[in-house]
């Protein structure tokens, strides 16, 4: 059995942090997403895994500095590459597979057909993240040996997602993000397959929103008499595309840290609950309340960090207060007036206050982010 990952597409949920880098690596609990899922598919037994990246482009940004606007390559696929190497510190070895464009799931699957060679497959979407692993659903899969096996989960918002259909647990119907939804059972990013499934994606046709839907390639293959499990999950899971998904994914992966201090915390910090800091970090005058996760040489002087934050490495934080965040790489926030609370910071962001008269916010800030002042 081999898996396929999904680490393509075009993150627009997540702008304007994926403006610039693939959200796949945006860190829960300063650990990339896509992490996750490469350990869940080794914790399985699996050892050969294709990743689909997608193709460099170009983007307009504004330059924090100028605020001039360039030209920028976002090579969201250098990135994984560079993150993942071969592999091998995952216990995996990792082909990676180009896709010319986000031209959508199913169209992934067709591209992997020569890697696949035959062999059955999990399918892992790179942004997805499962609490207990799959290894459960890859044994029962072997098993079982239907044609396909999905994973669903009750949720509030079926539109946001593809929906089955189920009568008793044979599944009767699939829809891609339907305006009335006949469930609240979604489809989640983990899907076994055997070699039907090539058959069934060279049968579909593009969506509405012009992609190779692979909840249509399934239902093809329910249409044309293949045998698909469904398994409904208890677990907890979810698909990070959005801020509030990001925040909640690093509450639950932050729920199961271990105390693990690294850094150098003085004696006029107090720590409380479970709290980990990496090497180099230095800790002064400061309140850390965990569970929360600080990387590499940051600097934490005179602030409080409150439960379910994850501070990237060489972060600066003086004379602040937050919680219920993630910040990412040598971000500095200095002397901010009021406590920072669910947010998501970029990497090499200055969030500062000023004395400067007239008093007034100067903002610099790329597309599609979003500032809430009070
Ligand atoms: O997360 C579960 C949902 O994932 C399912 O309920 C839906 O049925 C399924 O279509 C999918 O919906 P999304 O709209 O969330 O998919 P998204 O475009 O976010 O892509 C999922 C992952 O696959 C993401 O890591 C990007 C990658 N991808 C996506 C496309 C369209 C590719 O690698 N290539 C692509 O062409």
């Amino acid at each position: 059995m081999k898996a396929l990952v999904l680490a393509g597409g075009r993150g627009t949920r997540l702008r304007p942090i994926t403006h610039t880098s693939a959200k796949q690596l945006v860190p829960v609990a300063n650990k990339p997403v896509l992490f996750y899922g490469l350990e869940a598919i080794g914790a399985a037994g699996i050892r050969e895994v294709g990743i689909v990246v997608g193709d460099p482009r170009e983007m307009l940004q504004p330059d924090h500095r100028t605020g001039q606007l360039v030209t920028v390559m976002v090579n969201t696929q250098a990135e994984i590459r560079a993150a993942v190497g071969d592999g091998s510190a995952f216990g995996l070895e990792v082909t990676f597979i180009e896709q010319e464009a986000a031209l959508g799931l199913a169209h992934a699957v067709k591209i992997a057909e020569p890697y696949m060679a035959g062999e059955p497959f999990v399918m892992y979407l790179g942004d997805n993240l499962i609490k207990d692993g799959i290894s459960p659903f890859v044994r029962e899969f072997a098993a079982e040996k239907p044609d396909a096996q999905i994973l669903l989960a009750h949720v509030k918002t079926p539109s946001e997602f593809g929906v089955a259909e189920l009568e008793g647990d044979r599944v009767v119907r699939l829809e891609e993000k339907p305006k009335q939804p006949h469930s609240d059972l979604a489809l989640v990013g983990v899907y076994l397959f055997n070699a039907t499934i090539f058959d069934a994606v060279r049968a579909i046709r593009p969506s509405r929103r012009g992609e190779l839907e692979i909840t249509d390639a399934i239902q093809h293959l329910i249409s044309s008499g293949n045998r698909v499990r469904s398994h409904v999950i208890t677990g907890w899971w979810k698909d990070t595309g959005k801020v509030e998904d990001m925040l909640e994914g690093n509450r639950m992966m932050l729920g199961s840290l271990e105390t693990d201090i690294r850094g150098v915390v003085d004696q006029a910090s107090a720590v409380e609950g479970r709290v980990s800091i990496g090497p180099g970090t230095v800790v002064e005058r400061s309140r850390l309340r965990g569970p929360l996760i600080i990387g590499a040489n940051a600097r934490i002087i005179d602030s409080y960090v409150g439960p379910f934050t994850a501070i990237a490495d060489e972060v600066e934080l003086s004379h602040s207060e937050i919680e219920h965040s993630i910040v990412l790489e040598r971000s500095k926030i200095h002397d901010v007036p009021r406590r920072i609370e669910s947010s998501l910071i970029g990497k090499d962001v200055v969030v500062c206050a000023s004395d400067a008269r007239p008093r007034t916010h100067r903002l610099t800030l790329g597309d599609s982010s979003r500032v809430e002042l009070s």
